[in-house]
């Protein structure tokens, strides 16, 4: 018989896990809140971005992505947990409860993806030209699925050369965006910090030859010659749908690609700036022949470690239980 504190623990290491999960520019939009068995999600409203991310999808992406961490902690662990999305009609902001069930032996696969939550950092540095096998492709599609999503290769240089083409094409509509450059600004670091991406992490400069446009995070120029993949291996992420619900179905979906993917041994980075612009994001839809809109870009491929990005204190992210107040 597990006791309370044992539980406890329990939650605390998930809730450990759970913010170590991507967020867009590492905003970390994310609140928690422990029961007895229980940890509530919670959306930080503070913490959306509110040019280049109006709807908060992206907030409820980056928290699906924390919700799967919590629950593969708790696998690893030796615990089943039921995770009820968005359970109080009236708030909007609790975006999800996972409840402790029972105690349930941990899985050879629950302990692969435990150990990759820590080694997971997105890499936006050029990788090396080897392609990714036929076997981990397959998984990665497997993940997606898993989490009742999808994910869609893309294939090719003429599938590749559309992809890109959206990608430019919403980075510059971005930029000209009335105060997203200011907003991007805002998340950068130039000293150590518990949020925001770190200039050494954000990769480096753009230039006009690379394929895929990544979003400027200020980064040094790259040492010449160390051009990006000439053949990247860049997927799709989505959901069936376009709720709040979906959005954080896809997180969920995403952090298992990832997890997935950093098991193989592969490196990751997401690009979102297509699905920011609604008008490019139905674009990519049709090209892509889905009933419901993408919800991500992924990149993967073997490369050396680059510089990662911090969390702040979990005190900060946990909220207190209510008082009690009891009668006398
Ligand atoms: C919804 C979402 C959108 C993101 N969009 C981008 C992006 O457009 N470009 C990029 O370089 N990284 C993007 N990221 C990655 C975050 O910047 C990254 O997860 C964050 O800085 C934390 O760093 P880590 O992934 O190394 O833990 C995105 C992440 C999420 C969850």
């Amino acid at each position: 018989m597990m006791t309370p504190s044992a539980r406890q623990t329990a939650l605390h290491t998930a809730v450990s896990a759970a913010v170590r999960a991507p967020s867009v520019h590492n905003t970390q939009p994310w609140r928690f809140r422990l029961g007895a068995d229980t940890i509530g999600v919670y959306a930080d409203p503070d913490r959306r971005l509110p040019i280049a991310d109006p709807d908060g999808r992206a907030l409820r992406l980056s928290c699906g992505a924390a919700i799967f961490n919590a629950r593969v902690a708790l696998a690893h662990l030796g615990w089943s947990a039921e995770t009820t999305l968005q359970p109080d009609a009236a708030d909007p902001l609790h975006l999800a409860e996972i409840r402790l069930t029972a105690p349930h032996p941990a899985t050879p696969g629950d302990q692969e993806l435990f150990t990759a939550i820590g080694r997971r950092h997105s890499n936006r540095g050029p990788f090396m030209d080897t392609a990714v096998p036929m076997d981990v492709r397959a998984r990665l599609v497997a993940a997606a699925r898993a989490e009742g999503c999808w994910l869609d290769l893309i294939l090719g240089p003429v599938a590749q050369h559309m992809v890109a083409e959206l990608v430019d094409t919403a980075d510059r509509l971005l930029r000209a965006t009335p105060g997203y450059g200011a907003e991007l600004a805002s998340w950068i670091r130039e000293r150590p910090s518990p949020d925001g991406v770190p200039r050494d992490a954000g990769g480096p400069t753009p230039e006009p030859q690379d394929l895929l446009t990544r979003r400027d995070f200020g980064g040094a120029p790259r040492a010449p010659g160390r051009d990006y993949e000439s053949d990247p291996f860049v997927a799709v992420l989505g959901a069936y749908g376009h709720a709040p619900h979906d959005d954080l179905q896809a997180g969920q979906a995403l952090q298992r690609v990832l997890l997935t993917a950093t098991a193989c041994g592969l490196a990751t980075s997401l690009m979102s700036q297509p699905v920011d612009v609604p008008a490019i994001r139905e674009q990519l839809r049709l090209g892509l022949h889905r009933g419901a809109p993408p919800q991500i870009l992924l990149r993967a491929g073997y490369a050396v470690a680059t510089g990662t990005t911090a969390r702040r204190p979990l005190a900060d992210v946990l909220a207190p239980m209510p008082t009690v107040t009891r009668g006398t």
